[in-house]
C-alpha cells in the first residue's frame, strides 16, 4: 500500500517514551551463553539493552510513555478517543493491551486495540491513526509501539537473546493547520512469515504452544536490507521528494549493519541518520518512537524538518512513513 493522504494534516503533537530500569551489558549474555561483546558489537553494534523486571508487563511499559505523551502534547486522557497498541507482547491476548491502557489513564470515551505488524506496527499503527484523525473520526489519538520481548525469547538461544530489549514509545496525533504526516508505504510479505516467528502463540498450534521467538538471522537480514532501501525510496517518488530532502532518517533500529547499509544505498549522510541500538538493543515496536525521542532530546526535530521513519519486521512486514515536523499549529 503506498499514499499520500490528501486529507486534513495530521501531525505528532506530543512524544513519550519509557524504558526499564535494569541494564544488560553484552558482557552479562556472555555468561548465560556462548557469545562474547565482541561478536555482539562487531554483528550488531548493540552494546547494552533493557530488560524489564519480571512483573512488568507491555502496560507498566506504556503507560508511562503515554502519560509524558499526552502532557506534551497538553491532552487530557480523558480527550482521547482513540488508542491504538502496536505490539506482539501484549500483556495478554484479550483484554487488549489497548483495553487496559485506557482503563488505567483513564481514556473512557476512547475505541482502544492492539495492532499486530511485527516491528513495523508502530509505522503501521501510524498510518490508521492518522487516516481516523483526518478523516475527523477521531479527534485526538494516542499511538503506543513497544514490546517487552524479554519475556518471549529463548534466553538459551545465542542468535536472538543478544539482539532485542524492552521500551515503548507513544505519540499523540492531532490535525494541525498544515505539513504533518506527508505519506506512507506499507507492505507484508506472509510467505517470509518463517523466517521470524512465534509458532504456538495462536490458534495453529495451540495443543502444542510453543511461545518462544524463532528466528533466521540470515534471511531476515537479507529481507530487511533489501525493504529498508525499497520502502524508502518508493515512498519519496510518490510525495515528490528525494533523499536530499530528508533531514533526519529514523530507520528500525535491529542492527547498525542493516542501518549502514540502507543509509548508504539510500544515499543519505551519516549525520542525518538516527542510531540509538547501542544502548537500547532492537525494541521492536519500540524502536522507532524511542529513537524518534532521541532526535527531540538531541534538538534534531526542529519545526519544518522532514522525517523519514522506516520499520521492518515479523510477518514479514515494512512500513515507511514521511512527516514534515510540526510541533504546534493545532487546530483543534
Ligand atoms: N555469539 C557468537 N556467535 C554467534 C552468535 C552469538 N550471539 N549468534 C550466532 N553465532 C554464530 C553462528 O552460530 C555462526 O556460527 P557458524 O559459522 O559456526 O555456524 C556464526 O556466528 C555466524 O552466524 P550468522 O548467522 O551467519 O551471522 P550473521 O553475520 O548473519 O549475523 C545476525 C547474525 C546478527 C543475527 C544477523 O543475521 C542479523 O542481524 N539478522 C537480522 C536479524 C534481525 O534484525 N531480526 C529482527 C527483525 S525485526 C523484528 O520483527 C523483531
Amino acid at each position: 500500500m503506498i499514499g499520500r493522504p490528501n486529507g486534513v494534516p495530521v501531525s505528532i503533537t506530543g512524544l513519550g517514551t519509557y524504558i526499564p530500569d535494569r541494564v544488560v551489558t553484552n558482557d552479562e549474555l556472555s555468561e548465560l551463553v556462548d557469545t562474547t561483546d565482541e561478536w555482539i558489537t562487531e554483528r550488531t553494534g548493540i552494546k547494552e539493552r533493557r530488560i524489564a523486571a519480571p512483573e512488568q508487563a507491555m502496560t507498566d511499559l506504556a503507560l508511562p510513555a503515554a502519560r509524558i505523551a499526552l502532557d506534551r502534547a497538553g491532552v487530557k486522557s480523558t480527550e482521547l478517543d482513540l488508542i491504538i497498541v502496536a505490539t506482539v507482547t501484549p500483556d495478554m491476548m484479550f483484554p487488549t493491551t489497548g483495553s487496559l491502557l485506557g482503563d488505567l489513564l483513564p481514556a473512557p470515551d476512547a475505541a482502544a486495540y492492539d495492532l499486530l505488524a511485527g516491528c513495523t506496527g508502530f509505522v503501521y499503527a501510524l498510518a490508521q491513526a492518522h487516516s481516523m484523525v483526518s478523516s475527523g473520526l477521531a479527534k485526538k489519538a494516542l499511538v503506543v509501539g513497544g514490546d517487552v520481548l524479554s519475556k518471549i525469547l529463548d534466553w538459551t538461544d545465542r542468535s536472538t537473546i543478544v539482539l532485542f530489549g524492552d521500551g515503548a514509545g507513544a505519540v499523540v496525533l492531532q490535525r494541525v493547520e498544515e505539513a504533518g504526516l506527508l505519506g506512507f508505504e506499507l507492505g507484508a510479505d506472509g510467505g517470509g512469515g518463517q523466517h521470524l516467528w512465534l509458532p504456538g502463540s495462536g490458534s495453529r498450534k495451540f495443543e502444542n504452544p510453543d511461545g518462544l521467538v524463532k528466528m533466521n538471522g540470515r534471511e531476515v537480514f537479507k529481507f530487511a536490507t533489501r525493504v529498508m532501501v525499497s520502502s524508502a525510496e518508493a515512498l519519496l517518488t510518490e510525495v515528490g521528494r528525494t533523499i536530499d530532502d530528508v533531514d533526519v532518517y529514523v530507520p528500525h533500529q535491529a542492527n547498525t549493519r542493516i542501518i549502514d547499509y540502507a543509509a548508504r544505498k539510500l544515499g543519505i549522510p551519516e549525520e542525518r541518520v538516527v542510531v540509538n541500538v547501542d544502548k537500547y538493543g532492537n525494541t521492536s515496536s519500540g524502536s522507532i518512537p524511542l529513537a524518534l525521542a532521541d532526535a527531540e532530546a538531541e534538538g534534531r526535530l526542529t519545526p519544518g524538518a522532514l522525517v523519514l521513519m522506516t520499520g521492518m519486521g515479523a510477518g514479514l512486514t515494512w512500513g515507511s512513513a514521511l512527516m514534515e515536523w510540526t510541533a504546534n499549529g493545532r487546530v483543534n
